[in-house]
Parts: structure tokens; sequence; C-alpha cells
């Protein structure tokens, strides 16, 4: 292997070569799978002229590329890029629409439309820009002129009308602008709402997301279709998910839409401090969700960005992946939004190479390896099991916040009384080099309080990254790492418990990965 592709990973989307950030349009259409993706032909940095990639798959972890760039500036209104933007699947006629931002001759943000130029080709290779474009220029005196883009996928409210989101900034605020349109390219400021929501000293609202999710408890997923479940605010919830500039993380709500008054009614806030909800803690980024009709669930896609230096993404000829695409619902709470790595995941696993591990004692200040796997490709699940919580630490206010604790390095060797205990991945065999993926127990006036959770806890390592779903899916925390011993055979996994009370294993399950396929075409 030579030394700059010890990082690609082996089943994570990436294209051959060159920079990629945020999905973009997701779909299932005519039963293939669509990822399109912001891309630099160019090179691996961000580039002055970024273009739409495009992937096609069946079964969301086996790809072909396709060479063809769906969309590349060519107009006046997107000559400096092709940004970021949605798929829409008109219902009465199957017909699917981009909605993308193109950055103009003036570098100002501008949305476009493009329409598949021969909707019987199930790959969707070429695209064409309609002669409107632009379809929305950016409403002055409202938000910026550089800053108004990532148009969302559109809805139909009961009143026929097509809705659509579009990110933007003014000044200090962060907005999600909503328009209205009867035909899909004609488009105006919704007469009833159009500052649909506004935060403060976020910067720019980027990547805006906005999907229903079921208030049943179950794992299923709901389509933007109002027809049949309009305002239904006793089946659903709608969930607003920005990309919070300033912090680069993803923040969202969850609360009531009212569609024929344009409302959104959200029960949490965004605050910008520890409180908020987060889909992830880690590097994740400008994500976007489709709903998968073939499997009636709804599926997120996220950014995960380099954390090298751009110098050693120009050595490694690439940077950027795209996180394991996740099922999200809402928890039976009606509070909180759940992942979990979709289920064709587990078709990667290899039966061959795997190992498991019940009811084993951990005993306080050791270490246990996992052997018999390939530890730097492999998919870990584990529940631990933990002793009479009495005894365990008062919290320090100051490490409630999960960002905080998982960021301080030297956290997981420090010896509290339950836990630290948890896992070193990509480890090396004298562990000088290893991730921690830990938990720890806390008594707070409330009771107990974990980071990060005691419930089935999933590990997904591939080379350079390492994505943690904790409490079932509620708690995400994505990171990327570059070992310089914890590569190939070199790398190790280890269950440690550096606390001073014992914990058990009640069940670890561990196995390689194979390599998921990408063909170029
Ligand atoms: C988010 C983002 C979007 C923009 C795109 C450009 O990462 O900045 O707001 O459309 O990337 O590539």
């Amino acid at each position: 292997v030579h030394e700059t592709d010890l990082y690609r990973t082996s089943y994570h989307f990436q294209p051959q070569q060159n920079w990629m950030n945020d999905p973009n349009g997701p779909m299932y259409y005519k039963e293939v799978y669509h990822l399109f993706y912001q891309y630099n032909p160019d090179g691996a940095s961000f580039g002055k002229k970024m273009v739409w990639g495009h992937s096609v798959s069946y079964d969301l972890m086996n790809w072909i590329h396709l060479n063809h760039h769906p969309l590349q500036p060519s107009h006046h209104y997107d000559i400096h890029g092709c940004f970021s933007g949605s798929t829409t699947i008109i219902p009465s006629n199957n017909q699917p629409f981009i909605l993308y931002t193109g950055f103009d001759e003036t570098k100002h943000q501008v949305q476009n439309l493009a329409m598949p130029k021969n909707p019987q080709d199930p790959f969707l290779r070429e695209w064409i820009k309609h002669p409107q474009n632009p379809i929305i220029t950016a409403p002055i005196g409202l938000v910026e002129q550089e800053n108004f883009r990532d148009p969302t996928t559109a809805w139909k409210g009961s009143d026929g009308k097509w809705r659509v989101i579009i990110g933007a900034r003014n000044g200090d605020l962060g907005k999600a602008i909503l328009y209205h349109s009867d035909d899909f390219v004609n488009w105006k400021l919704s007469p009833n709402n159009h500052q649909f929501y506004v935060i403060d000293g976020i910067g720019m609202c980027e990547c805006p997301d906005f999907f229903p999710v079921l208030i049943d408890g179950t794992k299923h997923g709901v389509d933007l279709d109002y027809s049949s479940v309009q305002d239904s605010n006793d089946v659903i919830r709608h969930v607003l998910k920005i990309s919070y500039q300033n912090k680069q993380q993803e923040h969202y709500l969850v609360g009531k839409y009212v569609c024929d008054e344009d409302k959104f009614v959200a029960e949490n806030k965004i605050t910008g401090t520890s409180l908020d909800l987060k889909l992830d803690h880690g590097e994740f980024y400008a994500s976007k969700s489709f709903f998968d009709y073939a499997k009636k669930r709804r599926v997120l896609w996220g950014w995960v960005k380099e954390l090298d230096t751009e110098q050693d993404d120009i050595l490694k000829g690439w940077a950027g992946l795209q996180g394991i695409p996740r099922q999200v619902w809402l928890h039976e709470n009606g509070k909180w939004l759940m992942q979990w790595p979709i289920e064709e995941l587990e078709t990667l696993r290899d039966s061959d190479n795997q190992v498991s591990i019940l009811g084993h004692k951990l005993v306080a200040g050791s270490t246990l390896q996992v052997s018999g796997i390939t530890a730097s490709q492999a998919d870990v699940e584990v529940v631990f099991e933990l002793p009479e919580l009495e005894s365990a630490e008062w919290l320090d206010s100051k490490e409630v916040d999960p960002q905080i604790v998982c960021s301080d390095k030297e956290y997981a060797s420090r010896s509290g009384i339950i836990g630290p205990f948890g896992l070193l991945a990509l480890a090396s065999k004298d562990l000088t080099e290893q991730t921690a993926i830990f938990f720890t127990i806390f008594r707070t006036p409330n009771g107990f309080s974990c980071l990060m959770c005691t419930d089935l806890t999933r590990i997904n390592i591939d080379r350079s990254i390492i994505e943690s779903f904790g409490e079932k899916g509620r708690v995400c925390i994505t990171n990327r790492v570059y070992p310089l011993l914890a590569t190939e055979k070199d790398a190790h996994l280890y269950v440690f418990n550096s606390g001073k009370q014992n914990v058990c294993i009640s069940k670890l399950n561990a196995w390689s990965m194979k390599r998921a396929k990408f063909v170029q075409q």
C-alpha cells in the first residue's frame, strides 16, 4: 500500500480522487439510489469552479461513479460554481428536478433549476438547465446576496402550492427563507411567513433540511407528501436541521408545522450551547436526508471533512468522505432524532472474521484485546453492564458538554470511579496511538448521567474514520484519525476500563468489514 493510500476508506463513499464536500440531492428513483456531491474536478482542495459529482447504487454501499458531471459552471448564473442543492420528485408525473445554487458572474448566489435530459435513463446522467434561470434571486434587504443558498427538497401543501426553504444570512442572523410556487419555475416569497426560521449569531444558515418524522415510536420514515398527512400533528413532527456555519456543526429543531400558515413551532431552541440538539458531536456537516421509497425509511447523508492539512490532501490526492448513510427516526419521547447506520452496512460484515465476547468482567484498570478481526476496518457493537451506581462521582458541570470531554485526549486515561471505560480503536500495539470511545458515569442532582451511554453502541472503523453511535443512536460522534503506526495489520482494537470499579461487557460482537465495490463508468 502506498503511504498516501493508507487513509483511503474501504466502505465509506469516496470519489476516486479530488475534493468532495456536501452530499447533494440524494434520492431513490426508478430503483436506483442517486448521490450527487460537491466536487472539485481540478484538485484535492475546495475549487474555484465547483461541480456536482454523481454516483449511483442499488444498495447504498456499492457504487458506480459516473464520469459525467451533471452540473458544471456554464452560464452567467452559475459561472463561479454549482453549489449545494436538492432533488424533488414530482409525484404526479414522477419527474425529478434539481434545485441548486449558482455562484453567479457577480459572485451573488442565486437559485437554479435543472431537469433530466432523458428521464427514462435510470442513471439520469445528463441534466438540462432551465432557460428561465436564475429562477430565484436574493430578496434585497432580507438577506445578503452572497449568502443565499442551499435549497431544500420542495414539498406541496394542501393548497397545491410548492414550498422550498433556502438558507441565508443577514448580518448576525441566520435565516431559513420560505418560497412558494405553482409550477416549480416561478417562485415568490411565502405570503404567509417567508422568514420561516431566524436564529441569532449562527452565521450563515447553511444546508437547511426540513422533513417529517412519525411520532409512533417506530423507525418508519414518511415522505414530504402532505396529501395524506396534511397538518397531522397528532401523527407527525417536523425536523428543521441547519448547518450552523460558525460552529461547523449540525443542529436540529423538532416541532409542529402548520402547513397552511407556513408556521413551524419548535419545542427546542438553537442557542449555541451544549444544550442544543446536534446530529453529531464530531466531524459531520452539511447533511441531507431523503425518503427511501424502497424501504419506507428516511436516510441521512453527511459530509465528513479531513482534519489533516491541505498539503496532506494534495499529497493524498483526495479530501472528504461521506459518513455511512444513517436511518433516522424520532425517539418515542418525541424530542430526539435517533440515527443508526443503514442495515445494508451489515452485508459487508465478513462472517468468517468475527469475534464475540459475552459476559466478560472487565476489572478496574484493565485492558482486553479484541483479536481475530481486521481492526483497521471493522464494525463493532457493544453493551456494557454497570455495577451499582451509588458510588459514581458528582458531575463537574464544566464537563457536561460531551464535545469538550471528547476532544480532551487525556480524558479517557484519567481514572474516575465508574469509567472511563470503552473501546480503544485504531490503536497501536504499544497504545501510544489510539482513539478512545468511552463512557463515564456521574451523579447529578437529578440522578445519574452518562457520557456517552450504556445502551447498545455501534462503532464503525474504516482506516481514517471512526463513527460511533451511542445509546441506540441518540448520541453520534464521528472522528477522523490519521494513524502512523496503527494502520493495516498493525491496527488493534481493545476494550478498556480505567475506572476504579469493575464493569461487565455483557455483549461485544465485532466483524472485519469487506471492501465496498466502487466502479467508474
Ligand atoms: C456547506 C457549503 C454550502 C455551499 C457548498 C459549496 O459546506 O458551504 O453552503 O453550497 O458548501 O461547496
